[in-house]
């Protein structure tokens, strides 16, 4: 738990508003974030690269909502987008195109066009094919499209293997041994300008070494480039430093920073970093409500109105989400497993937690802000859950729980 979600006598609270109070008035499930926890992680990013150039890309993917990429905006972020259409939120959030790179393996011909009308910073290109793709779209519209590649250095992140995307194996970036002859590929086409390099070796990392070993060969490639003549504006050192569920301990957003401006000591290329877990993950929490309890033979279950469809990191990744009574039950505890009503043994939220409960208590998953809304689905025919925001004694409900009839609103019956 942190400064913004505590504890006050019984009451689990979020800044100065008791949860259980929110909970009562928009409903379960929904996502509730701190807007001073947001501006904090923010605030501490900028504080600790203050001394060099540099761009804090927050990745949309993470959380998209628009009110927290505009709050991101006003702060001063840039970001880092993998579509077109976390481009078309950026804008409607009030984003600046010119702070806005670019990443994915997939980019469609649209995409491309979408990102170099709106006049983006970089394009991370992950292939020769994406490369020549990107250089006939810009070729169609008078323009230069800007770019980095993305560069696999083959570092092991040490993290889950569905959130780690550095090694060789990976379908990320292109591979380190190639990335020299695509660089003077790059020169060579006229509608391409070369303005960095980037590398991103996954997510959740809770050691600095993994992130100075890629930073080290990335660097070490624009010496190289440097060279032959190719000078890049712009190093981008991806995003993924991980924060704390359970018992992690990753490195603070300073000792990070300082371990990264350490491997830079000397260079002037502006820094670039996507980070997104760490700005958002602790700053949200999942607020349920229990619909059952069912005593079992050997397990106890605890049903709840959230699911695998809201939070579906537990499922895919048997991510640990610590699991919190809004308002705290003197009356012994037992060991349940907390579940949602989809029609999956994989729908659960929280294996054997120790908990006091009663049908109809309100419970929160913590450190819901990152993944959480933004990987939910409507499986099941479940509305997405509503979204607010807190700051202060303010409440704002910045997305409205989804309506079934909007499920279905594109749909066609024929029969
Ligand atoms: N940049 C790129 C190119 C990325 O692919 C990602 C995340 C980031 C930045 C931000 O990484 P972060 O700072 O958030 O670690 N769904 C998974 C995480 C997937 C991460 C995908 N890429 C989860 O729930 O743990």
């Amino acid at each position: 738990m942190s400064q913004y979600f505590h504890y006050q006598q019984d009451k689990l609270f979020v800044e100065n508003m008791a949860l259980a109070d929110i909970a009562e008035r928009f409903g379960t499930p929904a996502y509730v974030y701190s807007q001073a926890a947001l501006t904090d992680a923010y605030l501490q990013y900028a504080e600790a690269f203050k001394g060099r150039e540099h761009l804090i890309c927050f990745a949309v993917k993470s959380n998209p909502n628009l009110s927290i990429l505009n709050l991101f905006a006003r702060l001063g972020a840039g970001f880092d987008i993998v579509s077109g259409g976390e481009l078309q939120r950026v804008l409607a959030a009030g984003g600046d195109a010119g702070k806005v790179v670019f990443s994915g393996v997939g980019k469609s011909g649209e995409e491309m066009r979408q990102a170099l009308a709106a006049g983006i910073l970089c394009f991370n290109v992950e292939s020769e094919a994406e490369l020549l793709r990107l250089n006939d779209v810009a070729g169609s519209m008078g323009k230069v499209a800007p770019i980095s590649f993305r560069v696999n250095p083959n570092v092991d992140a040490k993290t889950h293997p569905y959130i780690s995307t550095g090694l060789k194996q990976s379908k990320f970036g292109v591979a380190y041994t190639d990335a020299l002859a695509l660089y003077r590929k790059a020169a060579r086409l006229p509608h391409l300008r070369i303005t960095g390099i980037d590398c991103h070796i996954g997510s959740q990392l809770t050691e600095t070494s993994p992130f100075i070993a890629a930073a080290e060969k990335v660097l070490l490639l624009v010496d190289t480039l440097a060279q032959e003549g190719i000078r890049l504006e712009h190093i981008d050192l991806g995003g993924g430093l991980g924060i704390c569920y359970n018992d992690e301990t990753p490195p603070s957003i300073a000792e990070y920073a300082k371990a990264l401006l350490g491997a830079l000591n000397g260079r002037t290329e502006k820094l670039i970093v996507e980070p997104g877990r760490v700005l958002v993950g602790n700053a949200g929490v999942l607020l349920t409500r229990v619909e059952y309890l069912k005593p079992g033979e050997e397990k106890h279950f605890a049903i709840v109105d959230a699911a695998m469809n809201d939070l579906m990191r537990p499922a895919l990744y048997e991510a640990y989400h610590a699991i919190q009574p809004l308002t705290r039950r003197a009356m012994p505890a037992r060991e349940y497993e907390v579940v949602g009503p989809v029609c999956e043994s994989g729908d659960f939220l929280g294996h054997a937690r120790e908990l006091a409960l009663e049908q109809g208590d309100f419970l929160a998953l913590m450190s819901a802000g990152a993944y959480g809304m933004s990987m939910s689905s409507n499986y099941n025919t479940r509305p997405r859950a509503a979204e607010i925001m807190i700051n202060g004694a303010e409440v704002k409900l910045i997305r409205e729980r989804e309506k079934v009839e909007q499920l279905f609103a594109g749909e066609k019956n024929y029969l």
